[in-house]
């Protein structure tokens, strides 16, 4: 089937190596890529008629066959992009190593931990080992330029009772109370002045200072050094950390595809490092959970993957959801996949 050029305004999944698909997308074409190869477990996964393998003769192997690939998503990540790879003990520090090499030690973003199991216990079945339950995901940038939209998670009760414990009368509002004082004195070049009859070294100018005194940002008890208020109702929450513990599990969700990665964790990744229409990249779609956000969340997506069961279980999830996609068949000819502008 000829790909037409304006075909991948909607989702398109490429039946076919990652590798292949890759080398006909264009240079800097992608905004974020979510690579989420086998992880050298030595096993095969079977699950609802699908099937993937997961042997190696050794980790050399391995590594040798990620190399071109991860060649690949570096050539055509933009420079503002993302690539989130996810992994697990079995090789997470030697696909670090090869990482830096191909992305760049100063592009390297943070390791995830993501903690996807509360506990793992084969010590009845004679394990020496604590349990393992944690994945990594190495998370790299296209250069200093990149996308990052700061994700939130609820503050705990505990916290909002401990820092927020106090109610200004007339708005019933809950705040915390912060130092307005500068830390490192004149050696930051901080402003010394006399402040509601305070002199201190000051976080912010004399201006600043009394315009959040008038705005009622201030708190002032005679005698006392003014404080900053930070109201509760204009917080977006914690920000997020890199140890993820609270994502949705889904693992007991019947159906699922083998080593299927929850939605949730998807959308913390998608809507961290993209934006609304850009193209986001799954190289190892399995049963494409990334496609599935992105649709959720407006963001164009490509999708490769090498099992045609994959495909299908694929294809029937998507229109579960109700939602658009094509399949793309493998093209021997190795025609060029165009990017439409939107
Ligand atoms: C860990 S699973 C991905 C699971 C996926 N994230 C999900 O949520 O369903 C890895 C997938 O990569 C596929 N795969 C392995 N080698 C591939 C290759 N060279 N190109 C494309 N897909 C490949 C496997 O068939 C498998 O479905």
């Amino acid at each position: 089937m000829p790909l037409q050029p304006d075909s991948l305004t909607t989702h398109s999944l490429f039946h076919e190596d990652c590798l292949e698909t890759s080398k006909r997308l264009p240079d800097s074409s992608i905004d974020l890529i979510y690579a989420d190869p086998p992880f050298f477990t030595g096993r095969i996964y079977s699950m609802n008629g699908c099937s993937f393998d997961d042997k190696w003769t050794n980790a050399t192997e391995y590594i040798d066959w990620l190399k071109p690939r991860l060649n690949e998503f570096k050539r055509i990540l933009r420079p503002t992009g993302s690539i989130y790879i996810h992994c697990d003990w079995h090789l997470s520090h030697y696909i670090k190593v090869l990482s830096d090499s191909i992305f760049g030690m100063n592009n390297f973003v943070n390791e995830i931990i993501w903690k996807r199991q509360s506990a793992h216990n084969d010590s009845k079945q004679g394990s020496k080992h604590f349990g393992r339950i944690h994945d990594t995901i190495l998370v790299y940038a296209g250069s200093q330029r990149y996308v990052w939209n700061q994700q939130y998670t609820p503050y705990d009760e505990a916290y909002v009772e401990k820092t927020y414990k106090y109610v200004e009368a007339k708005t019933e509002r809950k705040y915390a109370v912060g130092d307005l004082t500068a830390p490192g004195g004149a050696s930051k070049g901080n402003a010394h002045y006399d402040f509601l009859g305070v002199e201190r070294y000051w976080r912010y100018s004399e201006v600043k200072m009394r315009e959040l005194f008038k705005k009622g940002r201030i708190e002032h008890a005679t005698g006392k050094v003014p404080l900053l208020k930070r109201y509760l109702d204009e917080m977006h929450g914690k920000p997020v950390q890199d140890i993820w513990g609270n994502i949705n599990l889904e693992f007991a969700k019947k159906g699922r595809y083998p080593t299927q990665k929850p939605e949730a964790l998807l959308e913390r990744i998608i809507a961290t490092s993209s934006n609304h229409c850009q193209i986001v990249y799954e190289p190892f779609a399995g049963s494409s959970t990334a496609g599935i956000v992105c649709h959720k969340l407006l963001r164009r997506w490509i999708g490769s993957e090498i099992s045609k069961e994959a495909c299908k279980f694929t294809i029937e999830r998507f229109n579960k959801t109700g939602f658009e996609i094509q399949l793309i068949p493998h093209q021997e000819n190795n025609r060029n996949i165009e990017l439409t502008k939107v």
